[in-house]
Order: C-alpha cells, then structure tokens, then sequence
C-alpha cells in the first residue's frame, strides 16, 4: 500500500508552498508514493470513495506514469464494471453504470480550443466525473475548481503521486 509521505498546505495553484494556514486560496497537498500499477489503482480506489457526485480531475504527468492505472481503480472504486484504456485516438470513453465516469486522453490535442469543440462545456453539464489525462495540453480549459493529481517517475517501479483540491483520510 502506498503511503502518505507528507501533508502540505499550499496558496492558490501552483504557487510556492507553505507552512501558513487560513486563507481562502489554500489548500491542501498530499503526496503518496506508489511502489506497484496495484498500488497506483488502489489510490484511485480511495479517490473514488472521497468524490463527489460531479467532478473534474485533471491528470499531468509523462507517458507511462501510471495515469490509466489510477483511472482503471478510479472507475472500479465507482462501481463500474468497465475495460479502462486510454482513449488516445478517440479521444473520450464513457464508463456508464449508477456513476458515470467520462475518461478523456489529450496526447493528440493542441490546445484547450479543440477541448472546447468535443463538446466539453455539455460534459461539464452532465451528472458525472470527468477524468482527463494529458491536461497539460489543455490547461487553458480549466478554470482552477479541479482535483489535480501529478504523476512523477521515480524509477521502473516507483511514482510520486501528489493530489491537489481533495484530502484523502
Ligand atoms: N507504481 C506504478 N504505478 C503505475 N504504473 C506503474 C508503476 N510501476 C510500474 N508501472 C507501469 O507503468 C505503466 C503505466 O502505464 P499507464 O498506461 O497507466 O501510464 P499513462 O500515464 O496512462 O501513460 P500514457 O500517457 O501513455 O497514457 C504500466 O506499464 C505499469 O505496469
Ligand atoms: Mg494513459
């Protein structure tokens, strides 16, 4: 099992972390290092067990970093009965079941403008949680409500997986 190795509270996305406590723009940071892809799916398990009904979360990190892996625990701590891929040339699979899970795979796209042209102002209008991976190449889609989740080699075997706009118990 992976294992939180800190907790930290940070001002606003992206900017520098912080010991302080209190405003409004803060939020908190969990890193968890996962040794195993077993690992990796059970973190999207537990994700799954804290979200809300509706939800956008946007997933970073190099190819092979583990993302599918999470989605494919994210999806099974859903409920859904489902085969996860990443949807690299169709762009967006739909995992429906009592939560809907909308999967979408951004490698090919050049900008948030070809995002916004599948459609995902009516995705965000749905009852479902939207999970995107490769969200670097349409940042400017997002509007710094989401839970971001990086993803960092740190060997074959190892990643740091750190979550941002969601606490994990
Ligand atoms: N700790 C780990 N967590 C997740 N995957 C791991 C881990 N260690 C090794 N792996 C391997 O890394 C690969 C991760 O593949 P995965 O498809 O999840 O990556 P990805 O980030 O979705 O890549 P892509 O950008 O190509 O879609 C798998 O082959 C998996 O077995
Ligand atoms: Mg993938």
């Amino acid at each position: 099992m992976e294992h939180v190795i800190t907790d930290l509270t940070y001002h606003g996305k992206g900017d520098k972390l912080s010991q302080k406590h209190g405003t409004e723009s803060e939020g908190t940071m969990q890193q968890f290092i996962s040794n195993s892809e077993t690992e990796t799916e059970q973190l999207g398990r537990r994700l799954a067990a804290a979200l809300p009904q509706t939800a956008v979360i946007c997933l970073y990190g190099e190819l092979g970093a583990g993302k599918t892996a999470f989605v494919r625990g994210l999806a099974e701590g859903m409920g859904l009965d489902c085969t996860v891929s990443s949807p690299t040339f169709t762009i967006v699979n739909e995992y429906l079941g009592n939560r809907d899970l909308i999967h979408f795979d951004m490698y090919r796209l050049g900008s948030a403008d070809e995002l916004f042209d599948i459609g995902w102002e009516d995705y965000l209008k749905r009852k479902a949680v939207l999970v995107v991976e490769w969200s670097e190449n349409v940042q400017d889609a997002f509007d710094g409500s989401e839970i971001c989740i990086h993803f960092k080699k740190l060997s074959d075997t190892v990643r740091l997986i750190t979550l941002e706009g969601i606490t994990l118990c």
